[in-house]
């Protein structure tokens, strides 16, 4: 239980401590659906920073009759402010691939994909040497199942879970509309599940303690630990995997400089919260005894009192501009607006009560946007510019 600091945890890094192929072999002796109602038990919520209950996707994945099915570890890992992803798979690529191949085992999938960000293709090699190890375990478990790697796009958008499979079908990268979603209407359309790396790993850590043993991690409702990339104004800097439900209060105490004046939650996508508010949000999912809690992917940025958050919002919005795929207008043209709004402001060309205006702008792409990109625009826009308006202003 957390009182006054983080509870630092040692699971997904640890060692094997049993090879996770032989974990898995004992996994696929066991009955699928025993599986699943073990994972939705478990509480278990997507670590990309959705949110969505893993055992309920797989199980949709499952019940949909179709001879050819995906599975899909997504690794774009483009959230400003996130790089734990690519610790894992530098350091325990066989959870991951035990993770995808559980997945294929229940869904009935023979083919599996990593999305591989761009940028992480100084990967590509040891992960290949990693997939041919994973391809004569499987082999001697009886499992058909393959994996393949996918170079990214070298866009943030496509790591939204339809650009994604556009952009592995040929296509440009752009958000579908759903529904239907991927677990029905997947690549090629039949039905594929996308899961986050550390979701893949964080289901063979839930199958391989039990429920019982990892219900104990994790507090005021939340189960589990999770990676956190924290980054900024930080001596402690890095991947720290932490057990869930603490405050923002806790993360500052443990990792400030002593200066803290603002935590951004969740990347850019998320909230920035300010020091008044430290000890009001719970990390984590909406629950009933998580209170006010913000849900993140794992991104953590430390701001101390040396930086403006005029740039910090200056920054943010000119990379929701310079990202927006353009589908769609209230996103496209929205975030232009936002763009020249403050810059107007700060420049007086407009009075400082135009940033009222700009707010409702931000709500209004909240509920008019395709994809996750552009309704989350507001939540970093509206949580700065409220708690920061003087410094926006001036
Ligand atoms: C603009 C945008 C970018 C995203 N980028 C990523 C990403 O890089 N990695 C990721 O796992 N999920 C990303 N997501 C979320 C995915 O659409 C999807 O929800 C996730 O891969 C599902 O996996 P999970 O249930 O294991 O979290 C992104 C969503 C949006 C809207
Ligand atoms: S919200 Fe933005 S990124 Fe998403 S589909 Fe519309 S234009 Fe593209």
């Amino acid at each position: 239980m957390y009182e006054n600091t983080v509870k630092r945890a040692d699971i997904i890094f640890a060692p094997y401590s049993t090879y996770p192929y032989k974990v898995l072999g004992e996994m696929i002796k066991k009955d699928k659906d025993a599986i699943i109602q073990e994972l939705i038990d478990s509480g278990l919520k997507g670590r990309g920073g959705a949110g969505f209950l893993t055992g309920l996707k797989w199980k949709f994945a499952k019940e949909t009759q179709n001879k050819e099915k995906y599975v899909i570890c997504n690794a774009d890992e483009g959230e400003p402010g996130t790089f734990k992803d690519r610790e894992i798979l530098s350091q325990v690529p066989r959870k991951v691939f035990s993770g995808m191949a559980l997945c294929a085992y229940i869904i009935g999938a023979k083919k599996g994909f990593v999305y591989l960000r761009a940028e992480y293709n100084f990967l590509r090699n040891d992960l290949q040497k990693e997939i041919n190890i994973f391809e004569e375990e499987a082999k001697k478990l009886n499992l058909e199942f393959s994996i393949e790697i996918f170079s990214g796009a070298g866009a943030y958008v496509c790591g939204e879970e339809t650009a994604l499979i556009d952009s592995m079908e040929g296509k440009r990268g752009e958000p579908r509309n759903k529904p239907p979603f991927p677990v029905t209407d997947g690549y090629l359309g039949k039905p594929t599940v996308v899961n986050n790396v550390e979701t893949f790993v964080s289901t063979m850590m839930v199958c391989n303690m039990g429920l019982k043993e990892f219900s104990k991690i994790g507090a005021r409702g939340q189960k589990g630990s999770k990676l956190f990339s924290i980054s900024g104004d930080t001596p402690k800097g890095g991947v720290h995997e932490l057990e869930l439900g603490l405050t923002v209060q806790n993360l500052v105490d443990e990792f400030g400089d002593g200066d803290t004046k603002a935590v951004q939650v969740g990347g850019v996508s998320g909230f920035c919260v300010p020091r008044k508010n430290f000890g009001k949000y719970t990390i984590g999912y909406p629950g009933k005894l998580s209170g006010d809690s913000l849900p993140t992917g794992g991104s953590i940025m430390l701001f101390n009192s040396s930086r403006s958050m005029y740039n910090v919002l200056h920054n943010y919005v000119d990379f929701f501009c310079e990202e927006s795929c353009g589908q769609c207008t209230p996103c496209r043209v929205g975030t232009q607006q936002l763009l020249k709004g403050i810059e107007a402001i700060k420049a007086n060309k407009k009075p400082s009560s135009y940033l009222k205006t700009l707010v409702k702008l931000a709500e209004t792409m909240h509920v008019a946007s395709k994809c996750g990109l552009g309704q989350s625009v507001a939540n970093s826009f509206q949580s700065i510019v409220e708690e920061f308006r003087e410094e926006i202003i001036y």
